[in-house]
């Protein structure tokens, strides 16, 4: 039987190049876990596209739910055939989001009941960039965590922010590298 969630075999979403695609099985285990739990999310927003798979991903969760979704590159390398199936639902928007609070990143940020995924360059600052513009009841989650960030370099802006873990019990078991937490 192959084990979906090791790291070997970890990215086969939509069956497309496994290199060109960030989030592994359990990252979007993960993610299902929490739009099923929690319908009240409408906006969706992904920082760092890169293939764009992920963002496909949540583009048809936003669709679903008849809602938006965003999400920022400095470069735009979305694999063609992801490119010819972005519904009109979902926006790419190259920007570089890094040199200092992008304008166009926070009038996403700054809506209700947001879903903000962080998974850029550089993460531990994109989250101290971004998190202060989510209102109450949005959640952020991070990618690739205890690699590129850990809770050490993010305590502060967790407890300025009044966040709170977000089902992270469920995305040690579904051995995801997402962690997520909820403004209150
Ligand atoms: C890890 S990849 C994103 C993976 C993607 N979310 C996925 O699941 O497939 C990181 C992305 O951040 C982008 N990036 C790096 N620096 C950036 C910047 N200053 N502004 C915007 N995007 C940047 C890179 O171009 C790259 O595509």
């Amino acid at each position: 039987m192959i084990d979906l969630l090791s790291k070997k075999s970890e990215r086969l979403t939509f069956g497309l190049n496994s290199r060109m695609i960030g989030t592994g099985r359990g990252d979007l285990f993960y993610i299902d876990y929490i739009v099923a739990k929690h319908n009240n999310f409408k906006n969706f927003i992904e920082l760092g596209t890169f293939g764009g798979v992920t963002s496909l991903y949540i583009g048809m969760i936003a669709r679903l739910r008849k809602s938006t979704f965003y999400t920022f590159d400095i470069s735009d390398r979305r694999i063609p055939c992801i490119k010819d199936s972005w519904l009109d639902n979902m926006f790419f928007m190259q920007e570089d989001i890094l040199i200092s609070a992008n304008k166009n990143v926070i009038n996403q940020i700054e809506k209700e009941n947001i879903f903000l995924f962080i998974d850029n360059g550089n993460k531990i600052k994109e989250f101290s960039l971004y998190v202060p513009y989510l209102k109450t009841n949005s959640v952020v989650f991070v990618h690739d965590w205890n690699e590129e960030i850990r809770e050490s370099d993010i305590v502060e802006i967790i407890k300025q922010n009044n966040l709170i873990p977000f089902h992270n019990d469920m995305a040690e078991k579904l051995q995801s590298s997402c962690r997520g937490w909820i403004k209150q």
